[in-house]
Order: C-alpha cells, then sequence, then structure tokens
C-alpha cells in the first residue's frame, strides 16, 4: 500500500483488459499516411500534423465524420495485420493483457474489402501478439446501427462462419434516433448461434436506450453507459444484477459527453456499486489508450489503489475469455504493486 498518489508506471504496469476498443479508431495519423502511400489513395491533408489537427470534436458525428474517412486508408490483410500489430504493442506496453477488439465490418464491405480479410488481418496479429507478448484477444463484430437493417444481418450471416475469431456482436456508430429496439431481431439471431452480445448505449443517447440494450438485446456488458447515471433507478439495477459498463473517460471528454473530467460519473457509479471498467474507445483519436485513461482518471477524480485494481478485476471478470485466463490474470492483478 503505498500513500501517495499513483504514478503513471503503477497504472501503466497495472495488468488489465481492454474492453471497449474500436481497432478502427487505433489508426494515428502516420500509419494513416503509410497506408495511404503504400494503397495509391489521396489523403485531403497534407501532412500528418494537419491530419491530427482536424482531432477536435464537437460531438460523436464530427468524430465519425473523421473516422469512416480516415479508415479509407485500410484495404488488405496486411493493412489490418499492421493496424492491430501496431495497436497491440502498444497496449501491451500499458498494461493489457487481454484485449476484445470491436470492428466495423460494414464500413469496409461497403468499400469493396471482403470481410474475410479484414477477420484473418486482425487475427494474424493477435495470433502474433499471443506467441510474442503472451497476450490473448477475441473480435467483437459491431452493427453500424445508423445503417439499414438489412445490413447488419448480411455482417451476422458472414461473422457466424468466422466464430473462430469472432466471440460477441455489438452495436456502434451513431446514437442518438438509432436505438437498439431496431436491432432485437439481428440480436436474437446472434445470441442463439452461441454469440455473446453487447452494445453501446447511454453515450450520448437516454437511460431508455440502456433499458432496451438490457431487454431487447440481450446485452451482457453496456458499452459507455454513463448516461445510465440520470436514472437511480437504471443505477441500482445495473448495480443488483451486475451489469459491466466498459467507461471510455477520455473519450467522453473528447467528444463532449462529459466536457470536464472532473464531472465524470465513473467514481459514482462504481461508488452506487455498478461494475465499471476503464477503457480506450479510439485511441489514436482521443488522446490516450488504456494506461492513459487510468491516469487521466487519477488526475481529476483522484483514484485510490483499491479503485484501480477494482477496476482492473472487473475488466477481466467482465471479459469473455476462459475461465483459466481470467484466473491466470486475475492473480497478475493480485500481485500488482504499485
Ligand atoms: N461511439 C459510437 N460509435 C463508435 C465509437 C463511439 O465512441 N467509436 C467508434 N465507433
Ligand atoms: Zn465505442
Amino acid at each position: 500500500m503505498t500513500n501517495g498518489a499513483l504514478t503513471d508506471e503503477a497504472l501503466l504496469a497495472l495488468p488489465k483488459a481492454e474492453l471497449h476498443l474500436h481497432i478502427e479508431g487505433t489508426l494515428e495519423p502516420e500509419l494513416a499516411f503509410e497506408l495511404a502511400a503504400r494503397n495509391g489513395i489521396e489523403l485531403p491533408y497534407a501532412s500528418v500534423d494537419e491530419l491530427a489537427a482536424q482531432y477536435d470534436f464537437d460531438d460523436l458525428q464530427s468524430f465519425l465524420d473523421l473516422y469512416y474517412a480516415t479508415m479509407a486508408v485500410l484495404r488488405t490483410r496486411d493493412d489490418f495485420a499492421e493496424l492491430t500489430r501496431r495497436y497491440l504493442r502498444r497496449a501491451h506496453a500499458q498494461g493489457v493483457r487481454h484485449a476484445e477488439l470491436f470492428f466495423d465490418p460494414q464500413a469496409h464491405t461497403a468499400r469493396g474489402v471482403a470481410f474475410n480479410d479484414v477477420v484473418d488481418g486482425i487475427g494474424d496479429a493477435l495470433d502474433e501478439a499471443e506467441r510474442e507478448l503472451g497476450m490473448t484477444g477475441a473480435l467483437i463484430l459491431c452493427f453500424l446501427r445508423d445503417q439499414p437493417v438489412a445490413s447488419a444481418e448480411e455482417a451476422l450471416t458472414a461473422g457466424l462462419a468466422r466464430r473462430d475469431r469472432i466471440v460477441a456482436v455489438g452495436l456502434d456508430s451513431a446514437e442518438v434516433g438509432y436505438p437498439p429496439s431496431l436491432f432485437e431481431a439481428v440480436y436474437a439471431r446472434a445470441r442463439a448461434s452461441g454469440l455473446h452480445a453487447v452494445a453501446h448505449a447511454g453515450e450520448e443517447g437516454p437511460p431508455a436506450y440502456v433499458y432496451e440494450a438490457l431487454d431487447l438485446l440481450g446485452a451482457e456488458r453496456i458499452d459507455h453507459g454513463i448516461r445510465s447515471i440520470e436514472d437511480p433507478e437504471l443505477v441500482a439495477r445495473l448495480a443488483r444484477e451486475g451489469i459491466p459498463l466498459t467507461v471510455c473517460p477520455l473519450s467522453n471528454v473528447r467528444l463532449q459527453a462529459t466536457p470536464d473530467l472532473r464531472d465524470h460519473p465513473l467514481l459514482r457509479l462504481d461508488d452506487a456499486g455498478v461494475r465499471v471498467t476503464v477503457n480506450s474507445d479510439d485511441p489514436a483519436y482521443f488522446g490516450g489508450y488504456a494506461g492513459q485513461n487510468f491516469a487521466a482518471v487519477r488526475d481529476a477524480l483522484g483514484l485510490t489503489e483499491d479503485q484501480a485494481r477494482r477496476f482492473a478485476r472487473t475488466s477481466i471478470e467482465a471479459s469473455f475469455a476462459s475461465r483459466e485466463r481470467k484466473d491466470a490474470l486475475l492473480a497478475e492483478v493480485e500481485g500488482w504493486q504499485p
């Protein structure tokens, strides 16, 4: 037990699982330019600095516009492998031992990229990280909620043939106006096929979307979920039912969901008994990977050793890793010495 504030080094060393990470959101400006050159694609920015200067967002949509435009440089299996390789190395250096990666297949197949090239490229890097870094991971197929349900159904059909890599379905993209209820049948089919279910809800959307994600989609974790704090009955239910929230503090600041991190509900949710985890969402765009999100929370809200260890433990327990893998990682968390 230390008395002073947790150091950056301690928070980076804390063994953790990353449960809310969009692999396309790890595309750093340098790699975007490298891939653009390799694939003969012109980015509408003169330099890495000019692209990085665009990372100033008003809300979720203003981010998504840049996110979808920039991912156009990802074309081949090798591109997805390189993207994922770089993410996993950075994440490993920040204590991530297990990573469940969201990917947005519809955003790639719509551009003529083969579904299996995306899955295989990411998978190549996951295999490499397991061999070289001892990390584990899996994929979560996200449906774009602002696209037609028929397109989600097609993505699911492709995904069901890749159960070797895909462990769950998720729901992302523009939230307000696209309630979870739209995807009830798609999720029912996914769950009937044995996939786990998670969903973004309560990032910009109201608490009602969190209820829908739980009751209509069968979501086992809620991604973000921060607006649950507005509804005490919902907070009590999340706590009672042990529903984990995958919270992304730096994302919430950058997308103005919580413009000042000092107002962030993370610790209030924890105090209320909700199982919260700390994640990085789209770290290339939002200013920090997993360990840096912990450090930002420490700076703005204060973070005790007990809280940090609890969030790490929860991230592992709430993951879809095997019981055996969870036990090994939990032992690493108990061995953490800040
Ligand atoms: N919210 C919704 N959709 C997304 C996000 C997010 O934070 N990042 C990538 N797609
Ligand atoms: Zn997200």
